[in-house]
């Protein structure tokens, strides 16, 4: 098995469906077979919330006390590397998914940038060897540019990007790119170790049916062509459904043709970008 691939779902901006494109594309891959780490980076934690209630972990205890058992991100930075054990960290959920699930029991600390901290999520994939162990890692982000996030960036192979289809999202895209590249160039170039960090392409989210938007998807295309950045055919709809359903409900789980063929679909689009990627 060629090694496994560390991928950041990245965008600056919220709701631009990161966290469930991240735990679907997850969670469908490892139906399929593929061995996954999901690493919830976000202090937000939704995506660890989501798969806490669809497998039934109990964030409390019997005498409604919040557990201090279960694995946690916030044991990776707390802990020293030299005791650190991955049961602490790495909690399994099926025999093909594991999660490192955000801590939902206490704020993250804002970190200031220290160096030892940011790297520790890069060390621990080498220490513990996860990349010889997972077929892909997905690193759900925040939407900021902070601790969290250069974290994720210093351990990453690639970045995918979903981003809403208007124009505001086009130039921060653009943006986005010039960021990563400082990142690998000018700001880690060393700790990269020749990793550089290539964007995926960009999913298109909560696109709705109109003239409008079509015409809208094609600026977008013709911009990114200029700009040498890949986009998904996939499109991922707008759905009013997602926008209130519960957290434990997965696509999967939802008897929904549309939407299930959408992630199988750009899941295996997905699967082709890497394998075109690595093949280079
Ligand atoms: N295709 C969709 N159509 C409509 N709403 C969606 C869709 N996908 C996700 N949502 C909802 O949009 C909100 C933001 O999505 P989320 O994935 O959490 O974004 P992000 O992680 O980028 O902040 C969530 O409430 C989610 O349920
Ligand atoms: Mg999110």
């Amino acid at each position: 098995m060629s090694e496994g691939k560390v991928i950041s779902f990245l965008n600056m901006k919220g709701g631009v469906c990161k966290t469930t494109l991240c735990k679907e594309i997850a969670y469908y891959l490892q139906k399929r077979g593929k061995k996954i780490l999901v690493i919830d980076i976000d202090p937000q934690s939704n995506c660890t919330q989501s798969f806490f209630e669809k497998f039934g972990v109990d964030v409390l205890d019997q005498n409604g006390n919040i557990r201090r058992d279960i694995p946690s991100i916030q044991k990776l930075y707390d802990l020293q590397l030299v005791d650190g054990k991955e049961k602490d960290v790495i909690l399994t959920l099926t025999p093909y998914l594991d999660l490192i699930p955000g801590d939902l029991t206490t704020v993250f600390m804002e970190r200031n940038s220290n160096s030892t901290h940011e790297q520790k999520l890069l060390q621990v994939i080498k220490r513990w060897k996860l990349k010889e162990r997972y077929d892909f890692i997905f690193i759900d982000c925040p939407p900021t540019y902070s601790f969290y996030t250069v974290s994720a960036l210093m351990a990453s192979d690639y970045y995918l990007v979903p981003s809403k289809a208007d124009m505001y999202s086009l130039l921060g895209l653009s943006l986005l790119k010039d960021v990563v590249k400082r990142f690998v160039t000018v700001d880690q170039p060393v700790l990269m170790e020749g990793r550089n960090l290539q964007c995926i392409g960009v999913i298109l989210t909560m696109v709705e049916q109109s003239e409008g938007m079509k015409q809208r998807i094609k600026d977008i295309k013709k911009f990114a062509r200029e700009e040498n950045i890949y986009v998904f055919e996939n499109e991922f709809k707008y759905y009013s459904k997602l926008v209130t359903g519960s957290l434990s409900t997965f696509i999967a789980d939802r008897n929904d043709l549309s939407l299930l063929s959408f992630i199988e679909n750009v899941s295996e689009e997905f699967l082709e970008r890497i394998e075109k990627l690595n093949g280079k």
